[in-house]
């Protein structure tokens, strides 16, 4: 990890970003099944905490004689390593509107313009629950993005996890390079790979029996998914983390567009307060407006 993250890193974990967007400039841009993952430099960034995510848009290409997109769009950050004095990330994307096909067709060199790191990441499992013995991940199609570098941080500090993936099917599943040398079970709606069936069949097997007392659960993927595992871990009293999705314009707090119901009463806003929130800190994982199905 370059030295300056340390300056930024917070006591909840948090990196901070540096003030303003800066170029970082694109080395890889491959196929992942249906995603596609691109990497780029980012020369003066920090290294991000897993489940952080950066406000991204292309240098050229990008609104302009009143085409879409205007706004940068958000993207959780699924890979990173030192670089330098700045960091190498990787991003994995899935092609649904003009911000994601625009980034989906960058090609090496071009530029790519970063917020970032923003929001607060995972807690470790220790932190969730005392007893812990490791993490369970869960992850539905592009939802495996932040807990691909979760993976990573938690096998670098050498703390168990399993993975568990689903997808929709074979068009909308992709960046299982991203899970290698991890213990991986997958589901598919399709059954093309793995269980017939929806991810949280197997994370409601693997809460059997003794297991739920020392589980600490990380999610993220489509909302509906991510209620299932909400209530899943609910019923058995299991801590969870869920890294949620609401629309955000700005990423950092100014516009209140990502705002979602709190369980206690009022609202959060998900780009300060999450993307990672605490499962019992909602009512709901149905987020209205949340991209992914
Ligand atoms: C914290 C955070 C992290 C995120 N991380 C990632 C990530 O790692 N990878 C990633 O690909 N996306 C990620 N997203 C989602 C991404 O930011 C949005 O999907 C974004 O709006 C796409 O921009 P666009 O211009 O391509 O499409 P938009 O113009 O914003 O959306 C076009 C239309 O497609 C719909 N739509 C969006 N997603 C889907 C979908 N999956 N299937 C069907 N319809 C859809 C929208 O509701 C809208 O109607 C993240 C979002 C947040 C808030
Ligand atoms: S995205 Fe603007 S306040 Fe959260």
């Amino acid at each position: 990890m370059p030295a300056q993250a340390d300056n930024v890193r917070r006591a909840d974990g948090r990196v901070t970003a540096p003030f303003g967007r800066r170029r970082g400039e694109v080395v890889a841009n491959e196929p992942s099944g249906g995603y596609r993952i691109v990497t780029a430099r980012d020369p003066s960034g920090p290294m991000p905490a897993a489940g952080q995510f950066y406000m991204l848009a292309a240098e050229r290409g990008w609104g302009g004689d009143g085409e879409r997109p205007f706004l940068p769009r958000a993207f959780s950050v699924a890979e990173a390593t030192a670089d330098g004095s700045g960091a190498r990330l990787s991003f994995l994307l899935e092609d649904v509107g003009p911000g994601t096909g625009r980034l989906a067709e960058l090609e090496e060199g071009e530029g790519l313009l970063l917020t970032g790191p923003l929001g607060r990441p995972f807690s470790m499992p220790r932190e969730l629950n005392p007893e812990a013995a490791g993490a369970i991940l869960v992850g539905g199609g592009i939802g495996l993005a932040p807990l691909a570098i979760w993976r990573r941080t938690l096998a670098a500090q050498g703390i168990a996890e399993r993975s568990l993936l689903g997808f929709r099917d074979q068009a909308h599943a992709g960046g299982l390079e991203l899970f290698r040398c991890s213990e991986v079970r997958l589901a598919s709606e399709d059954g093309h790979a793995g269980h017939r069936g929806y991810v949280t069949d197997l994370l409601e097997r693997m809460l059997e029996g003794d297991s739920a007392a020392t589980a600490a659960v990380y999610a993220c993927g489509p909302p509906a998914m991510l209620e299932a595992v909400r209530v899943l871990c609910e019923e058995r009293d299991v801590p969870a983390e869920l890294a949620m999705e609401s629309p955000m314009a700005c990423g950092y707090g100014a516009c209140f567009g990502c705002a979602v119901p709190l369980r206690a009463g009022g609202y959060m806003r998900l780009c300060v307060d999450g993307p990672v929130i605490r499962a019992d800190e909602v009512e709901t994982a149905l987020v209205e407006g949340a991209g992914h199905r």
